[in-house]
């Protein structure tokens, strides 16, 4: 689409982006320290900056109003185009663009709406139920678990639910656990290359095959339905159905999981809040369910678990007073915003009370853990119920003693620790 005159003359006149040169690049690599500390000294040039790691330049966006600008005013200037992922994630809601995303999108929208995300209800509680259980024989017997791998069973099990109806077997785990190795060869910022995972997309394959069986046999709640369903997007050899299987696990498994470990992690450090979130109202109350909810968030703005969100430039335009060309990469980083201490005060505490009434909702583009926009995370009422209902029966029942070092967060496509959660588990007495 070409710019009314006046717009381009504006792009003409603006600066270039500062970019961080390559002696600072150079030097990051031979200290070796993780891709944020990166993205964080090109943060310091400005609201708009740019790093060249791979063949492309890259331009970081952290400034609330540009993130809006970018992701809520003009998601048609910026849009998704070479994802990553598609391997693996074929042409699902996530990785697709233009007509193909909005008509997935609008299919997809009412089953995850706050009334909609209700039918997954019983697979949620039924795999809280799973985890309980396993935390209370842990408590009884004295065995050490680990929780980073207990939460990845738990996001996968409510997935596998949400689809089949059926409770997660070792066998399916092991399978579709591999789809988080293809997501861990497949770096976040740099050279794509071509990492060989067709042994572990096999794996996922065939797990997707059956998840997709059991569904078209309506035996699940139908997370999938409305794409079953749809005579106006054919599907003859249900790719499509497939692909949207393998998006939701990857979008919301690893992400889940890790906003759990997080949580826990910090709660085990800051016991305070645990025990201020479950006084403020008996079991099933709004109160508790509220406080729940602002640790959540406050986790949430310390590891949004997605490290960068990426989009291409359709058309020449002006960010931030910047000039930004056609087919630039732009990549938006939650992490980096949620720590601008002029927005948030304090901001390295750990504090769920600023979530929490009568605190007032975050500025629009200062807090963007699910995304913003027309793109914003369609699962996320699911897994902040998922979420919810795990921490409103496990926080009241168990303590739990973290042995040994606490892992770094890991900066990959997803924040999370950078190993396991060794735990010692005790059932709680007193409030329920
Ligand atoms: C704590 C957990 C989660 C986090 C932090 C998270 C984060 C995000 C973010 C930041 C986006 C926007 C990406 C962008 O703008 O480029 C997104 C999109 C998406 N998420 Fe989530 N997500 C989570 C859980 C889930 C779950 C459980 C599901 C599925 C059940 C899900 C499905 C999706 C899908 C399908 C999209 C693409 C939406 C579109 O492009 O229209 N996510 N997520």
């Amino acid at each position: 689409m070409a710019r009314p005159q006046h717009a381009q003359r504006e792009v003409e006149l603006a600066g270039a982006v500062p970019e961080l040169s390559e002696a600072e690049v150079a030097a990051w690599r031979a200290e070796g320290t993780p891709v944020v500390e990166l993205l964080a000294r090109a943060q310091r040039l400005g609201p708009v900056s740019g790093i060249r790691l791979g063949e492309r330049p890259v331009v970081l966006v952290t400034d609330p109003d540009a993130v809006r600008h970018v992701l809520a005013r003009h998601p048609g200037r910026y849009v998704k185009r070479s994802h990553r992922m598609r391997r693996l994630l074929g042409d699902g809601v996530l990785t697709v663009d233009g007509e193909a995303w909005r008509g997935q999108r609008r299919l997809f929208q009412p089953q995850f709406t706050v009334q909609g995300v209700r039918r997954y209800e019983r697979a949620m509680r039924d795999a809280v139920g799973v985890t309980a259980h396993t935390w209370a024989e842990s408590a009884r017997t004295g065995q050490p678990r680990d929780l980073v791998a207990d939460m990845r069973r738990f996001a996968i099990d409510v997935i596998w639910r949400a689809t089949t109806g059926l409770p997660l077997d070792d066998t399916t785990h092991r399978q579709l656990l591999a789809a988080a190795r293809i997501v861990a060869a497949v770096a976040a910022l740099g050279p794509s290359g071509a990492p060989d995972f067709d042994g572990d997309l096999a794996e996922v394959d065939a797990a997707a095959g059956r998840a997709v069986a059991a569904a078209r046999a309506g035996e699940g709640p139908g997370i999938l339905d409305a794409l079953l369903d749809a005579v106006e997007l054919p599907d003859p050899d249900g790719r499509l159905v497939r692909d949207n299987f393998v998006t939701f696990l990857v979008a919301g498994y690893e992400t889940t999981a890790a906003t759990l470990s997080w949580l826990l992690l910090l709660l085990h450090d800051h016991p305070e809040h645990r025990e201020w979130a479950l006084a403020q109202g008996p079991a099933g109350s709004s109160g508790r369910t509220a406080a729940i909810r602002a640790l959540i968030s406050e986790t949430l703005r310390l590891y949004p678990a997605a490290l960068l969100l990426f989009r291409d430039a359709t058309e020449d335009d002006v960010l931030a007073g910047r000039r930004i060309e056609a087919g630039a990469t732009v990549a938006l980083c939650a992490y980096l915003t949620h720590r601008i201490p002029g927005l948030w005060p304090d901001p390295e505490r750990f504090w769920p009370r600023r979530f929490h009434e009568p605190a007032p909702r975050p500025a629009l583009g200062t807090y963007y853990p699910l995304g913003l926009g027309p793109r914003t995370c369609l699962g996320a009422q699911f897994t902040l119920q998922e979420m919810t209902l795990l921490a409103e029966t496990l926080l009241p029942a168990f303590d739990f003693t973290l042995d040994g070092e606490r892992p770094a967060p890991a900066f990959d496509i997803t924040i999370h620790p950078d190993g396991p959660l060794p735990a010692r588990l005790r059932e709680r007495g007193g409030r329920p």
